[in-house]
């Protein structure tokens, strides 16, 4: 006999075939609207659904969890970083967490090597001067950026997506060196001849360029703080592609404008709205709106993945991934 269909709520504008997909295994009320689910829409979604699927625009703290009704059984997360949600509270009141883990790992590194080379080899600016008709002749001296090759990388959090681009980087020629709350295994620091920092002072002063690759939460909440960033290098390149709220964006903004640091590449800001307005109309600030993983392979595989752990739960089983308190 089939189980019965679960009640899946969506607070997202998954892409049309993840959609369609939701709606034959589950039942599912679809979110169309391309902005996020206002919070009283959620709360009140919250009363009825028995899954519901969320994204990072969702603020899922002990006030929401609080408010949910006792038949919510899952809150399955639409993407890998759930610092957006107090997952001790929701497994406290009995209610699974679950990520997309493993199925943008390659599409954020791949992101991330390209803004280091953006901001590096002045991508952005070099190709406004050709939109705005400006480039009329070669010259010798003209947008002169900086090599990678051979360079010092550090990267910031070495879990899949730190390695991934760590491996990008090898190819690139680039010197791999990462801070971790403990070593890769040696197998891996061997694939990728890494150098281990378990002073992150130390790294960040000797690096040419420096990857942002942790998760967020409190743990690394300003890790990054304007003593820390004060330690890079006049030449060194920032790149965040992880969480906003790890670098004091303040902070690094001032760097920026005085000079102090070569570049910054950022695809996620402290808070949004209300990116720093200091970081615009700096030619040495490459700044992306988030899409690190928006590439429609990775979008459609995390569906997948939502589904997967949705349809284990509908069946009876424990979703495969599962946030659990001893991963916070
Ligand atoms: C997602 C991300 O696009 O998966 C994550 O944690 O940061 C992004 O790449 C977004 O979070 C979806 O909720």
């Amino acid at each position: 006999m089939m189980n019965k269909k679960l009640k899946v709520v969506m607070t997202v504008k998954l892409p049309d075939g993840v959609e369609t997909r939701f709606r034959e295994l589950f039942n599912t009320t679809l979110w169309l609207n391309k902005d996020p689910m206002p919070r009283d829409k959620m709360i009140e979604a919250a009363q009825t659904a028995e899954v519901l699927v969320s994204s990072i625009n969702d603020r899922i703290d002990a006030d929401f969890i609080d408010a949910c009704g006792e038949q919510l059984k899952m809150i399955a997360n639409f993407g890998v970083g759930y610092d957006h949600i107090d997952v001790a509270r929701a497994v406290e009141k009995g209610i699974i967490v679950t990520n997309t883990p493993g199925v943008l790992t390659e599409d954020t590194a791949e992101m991330t090597m390209g803004l280091i080379i953006a901001v590096a080899r002045r991508f952005v600016e070099g190709a406004e001067t050709v939109q705005r008709g400006e480039f009329s002749a070669w010259s010798p001296t003209f947008m002169m950026g900086r090599r990678i090759y051979g360079k010092r990388l550090g990267i910031v959090g070495m879990g899949r997506i730190g390695q991934a681009l760590a491996r990008r980087a090898r190819a690139f020629g680039m010197q791999v060196h990462y801070h971790n709350r403990k070593p890769v295994s040696q197998r891996i620091s061997d694939e990728l001849e890494a150098t281990y920092w378990d002073d992150l002072d130390q790294m960040l002063s000797r690096m040419d360029v420096v990857s942002i690759n942790a998760p967020g939460g409190p743990n690394t909440f300003h890790l990054l703080d304007a003593e820390r960033l004060s330690k890079l290098q006049p030449h060194a390149i920032l790149v965040n592609t992880a969480r906003g709220q790890i670098v004091d964006e303040e902070a690094l903004a001032h760097l920026l404008r005085g000079n102090k640091i070569a570049g910054v590449g950022l695809d996620v800001y402290e808070r949004l709205p209300g990116i720093n307005p200091e970081l615009f109309g700096l030619p040495n600030a490459v700044l992306l709106p988030h899409m690190a993983s928006s590439t429609i392979e990775a979008r459609t595989d995390m569906g997948d993945r939502v589904i997967l752990n949705i349809k284990t739960l509908q069946d009876g089983h424990r979703p495969p991934d599962r946030v659990i308190p001893a991963m916070l």
